[in-house]
């Protein structure tokens, strides 16, 4: 077992979109490793302040890393760790607004990367996409050597563009990179929306008594992969030397069809309206969705815990907890 929050103590970490699902809550799991600073930068483009965590040590930025004077201030800090989880987010949002997905995903993490650069920085953690840069005609499990060239959605295509980048100035500049690949995580932390993940949606509209949403026939699957679990890997991926230049799979290892997951929002909200079924998205050609985690395991003592059932659960919790806010700022 390797005492990874030891290994943050007293250190310097930027996060970039900190304000997000994922970026909160890995904050929050670093504020227990008492690390002198966490500078949260984000433009809450598609996030709320309220969402990142407080603490003495916990600065918010208010700014977008394509902004060259709040990059100079943000890296006017030495930091010992930079985790770039900032993300103009995702498949449909990249299709309406492909531009907007180009500029953030690629001159954003272009920027992030030189910043990280310039000022030495030891650990450099990139958030990917195993949901993305794989493809839909990829083999199952999904392992990391395989990754397609014909992607379905500009966010897809600027995900690996990012890994590309990463993978440039580590190979040319050395600077000490690392890339997780995420699949389909959910947890407390997402507002729902028009452009958010399947699980918070269906408990929003489950709380409103709605059937659910499903675009396709609901027997698609997913490998939905609890925030605290990818949290607890990215921040083995920060220390693992031998993590630098790799790329992981972050995932649960385990298929779950979408229509299960609405059964189950549905018998735990008391939902009785069901669910009702739409036509696929069409840039939607993923039927099945499963990752090998055997790298991540061996390499950085990654292992899942959360069960779907308990995650669904602890969302649940977290919409009904947070519901006046989240009523008010979630965009459909
Ligand atoms: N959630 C998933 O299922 C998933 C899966 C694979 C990869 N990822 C990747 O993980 C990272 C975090 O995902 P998340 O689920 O927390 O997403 P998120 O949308 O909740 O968080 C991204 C954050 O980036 C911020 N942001 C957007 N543009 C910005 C800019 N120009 N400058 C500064 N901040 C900006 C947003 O306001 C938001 O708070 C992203 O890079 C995403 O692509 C997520």
């Amino acid at each position: 077992m390797i005492d990874y929050l030891n290994e943050y103590k007293g250190k310097n970490i930027l996060i970039t979109g900190a304000a997000g699902c994922i970026g909160s809550n890995l904050i929050k799991a670093l504020i227990k490793a008492e690390p002198a600073k966490v500078i949260a930068l984000d433009d809450l483009s598609s996030s709320e302040k309220w969402n990142i965590p407080e603490a003495a040590n916990v600065v918010f930025v208010h700014g977008s890393i394509l902004n060259e004077e709040v990059l100079k201030r943000v890296f006017s800090h030495r930091f010992d760790f930079v985790f770039h989880l900032a993300a103009h987010f995702a498949n449909q949002n990249s299709v309406e607004h492909p531009e907007t997905d180009l500029l953030v995903n690629g001159l954003g993490t272009l920027k992030v990367l030189q910043y990280s650069h310039l000022t030495k920085v030891p650990r450099f953690v990139f958030a990917s996409s195993g949901c993305s840069v794989y493809g839909s005609q990829a083999p199952l499990p999904l392992k990391e050597d395989f990754v397609s060239l014909h992607l379905d959605t500009p966010y897809q295509i600027t995900k690996l563009l990012g890994e590309l980048y990463s993978n440039f100035f580590h190979n040319y500049y050395g600077l000490p990179v690392v890339v997780c690949r995420y699949f389909n995580v959910y947890g407390p932390g997402e507002i729902p929306g028009k452009y958010r993940n399947v699980i918070p949606n269906f408990i929003y509209w489950a709380l409103h008594k709605k059937p659910l949403p499903i675009t396709g026939t609901g027997d698609e699957t997913r490998d939905f992969t609890f925030v605290d679990d990818v949290v607890d890997g990215t921040l083995r991926a920060g220390i693992v030397p031998e993590a630098v230049g790799e790329a992981f799979n972050l995932a649960s290892e385990t298929e779950t069809k979408v229509i299960d997951i609405a059964n189950m929002v549905n018998k735990l909200t008391g939902n009785p309206n069901g669910v009702k079924f739409l036509p696929r998205r069409d840039w939607d050609r993923i039927i099945r969705r499963r990752a090998s985690i055997e790298k991540a395991r061996k390499v950085l003592g990654y292992e899942p815990k959360i069960e779907i059932s308990e995650g669904i659960r602890r969302v649940h919790n977290w919409i009904v907890g947070n519901r006046n806010r989240i009523e008010a700022e979630a965009k459909f």
